[in-house]
């Protein structure tokens, strides 16, 4: 491969170095472009854009590959826990036994909450989204947990990071209580990571939560393929926020508000919503598919369909899709918005509009489907997939401190008005 490339630019030619990943996909290095030829690029929405080099995640969205630290999803979600993912994408590599212990015994032992947060919960209103409160509360924590850096100046990220992973979960079931005018349960520390959140979520004072296995796995496989995705808008939020070297819990808490948006993660909630409406309207799948291919007049999207880098199929979307099936068996639920699902994505794969625009449903599609056989409400979906990519968010944080990255700060180019002579109030 040429490790150069040239530009001609107003009869000047240029050369920049080319870079190339372990998994061979090939960058432009500009970091010079403005300082050897006066022009920035212009890359709306970063479609292009490499905005860092990472070791963490590597996908392509071709071939429908997304692993961890070089290990297969399929694998991980098939063998791994959550909180070993957690581990491999935070440190690096798959934990040893003691490693694991170790790590697993810290986030257990630090499950509870500085009690004056509940004092700021308790001011939120009942109805407000529990993403709101969960990204409100997370940066609240930068001041309950403020030991940012030690007396003698050490470094306690590791700390800070066990407190998050060990304190989202018991933050996001809070909001769930109080919605149901149930008391919020605290953490359990006899109890593993996924039925912590469980007991807390469903066991009340007046009767205890039979922690189902069927439950618990459905949950370990959703977490685990939510749990990191290169740069995608909230972890390219969370890395843009601590490359101004705020801390990590504000870091975070920028990606939670990101992950909100109905275009990003707050598509869970969209979709099962949608199937509802197609439900309620009488279940014409064909009717909803043709009002997304006149989005441009309807507006209409069909959520959970299309992705900015998979572009042939979203290998999480495959796992989700069985998880689905098998979870709504082994339950003995039947759910007749899985087969609107299913007509749905049937009918879209079989259209030219979506075939020719490379449109396949996402991960969003079928995971929300579990997450209501597993008794999670439909405001809730977006916590859980906030509680998921908490590990890759904290990971993508420590990467881009310890890589020293500058402070991000984009070009633009300008199209307002020219200079312009000031007219005082009373002319205009
Ligand atoms: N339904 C109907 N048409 C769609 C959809 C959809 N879900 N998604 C894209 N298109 C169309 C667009 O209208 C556009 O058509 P055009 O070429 O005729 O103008 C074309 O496909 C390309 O779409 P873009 O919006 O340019 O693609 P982009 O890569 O910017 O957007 C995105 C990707 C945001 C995911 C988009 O597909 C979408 O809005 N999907 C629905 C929301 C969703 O499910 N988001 C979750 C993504 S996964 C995640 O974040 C965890």
């Amino acid at each position: 491969m040429a490790n150069t490339a040239e530009l001609t630019v107003d009869g000047k030619s240029y050369s920049f170095p080319t870079l190339e990943g372990t998994e061979h996909e090939k960058a432009f290095d500009i970091s010079n472009l403005r300082d050897q030829t006066g022009y920035v690029t212009l890359d709306r929405g970063y479609k292009n854009t490499g905005a860092t080099k990472s070791a963490i995640t590597f996908l392509d969205g071709e071939q429908g590959i997304l692993q961890y630290r070089g290990y297969a999803i399929e694998d991980l979600a098939a063998k791994a826990s959550f909180l070993e993912v957690a581990y491999l994408l935070i440190y690096g590599e798959l934990p040893t036994k003691d490693q694991y212990a170790q790590f697993e015994n810290s986030i257990r032992r630090h499950t509870l909450v500085n009690e004056d947060m509940r004092k700021i919960f308790d001011g939120f209103p009942v109805k407000a989204h529990p993403m709101g409160v969960l990204a409100s509360l997370v940066s609240a924590m930068s001041a309950f947990y403020s030991d940012l850096e030690g007396s003698s100046g050490e470094d306690k990220t590791d700390l800070h990071i066990i407190r998050l992973l060990a304190k989202l979960p018991t933050i996001a079931t809070w909001s769930y209580k109080r919605s149901q005018g149930h008391p919020i349960n605290y953490p359990k520390n006899s109890l593993d990571y996924i039925p912590n959140f469980l007991n807390m979520m469903f066991s009340l004072p007046v009767e205890d939560y039979k922690i189902d296995p069927v439950v618990v796995e459905a949950l370990n496989v959703l977490l685990i393929l939510h749990a990191d995705h290169e740069q995608n808008c909230s972890t390219s939020t969370v890395r843009l926020v601590g490359s101004s070297q705020a801390n990590i819990y504000s870091s975070i808490s920028a990606g939670i508000s990101a992950l909100w948006g109905p275009l990003h993660g707050g598509a869970n909630q969209e979709v099962i919503e949608m199937l509802e409406n197609i439900k309620a309207d009488g279940g014409d799948v064909a009717k909803y598919v043709d009002m997304a291919k006149n989005a441009k007049t309807t507006g209409f999207r069909l959520f959970g369909f299309g992705h900015r880098v998979y572009k042939n199929f979203d290998p999480r979307a495959k796992i989700i899709k069985k998880a689905a099936d098998d979870v709504l068996t082994k339950l003995g639920i039947n759910d007749p918005v899985l087969e609107i699902a299913k007509g749905l994505e049937e009918a879209a794969l079989h259209d030219e509009y979506f075939v020719s625009r490379k449109l396949y449903p996402n991960v969003d599609f079928y995971s929300g489907i579990i997450y209501r056989a597993l008794g999670i409400p439909t405001n809730m979906f977006t916590v859980m997939f906030a509680i998921g990519r908490l590990p890759g968010w904290i990971a993508q944080w420590k990467e881009m401190r310890e890589q020293k990255e500058p402070i991000g700060r984009p070009r633009q180019i300008y199209t307002g008005p020219t200079l312009r002579e000031f007219v005082s109030l009373e002319n205009r």
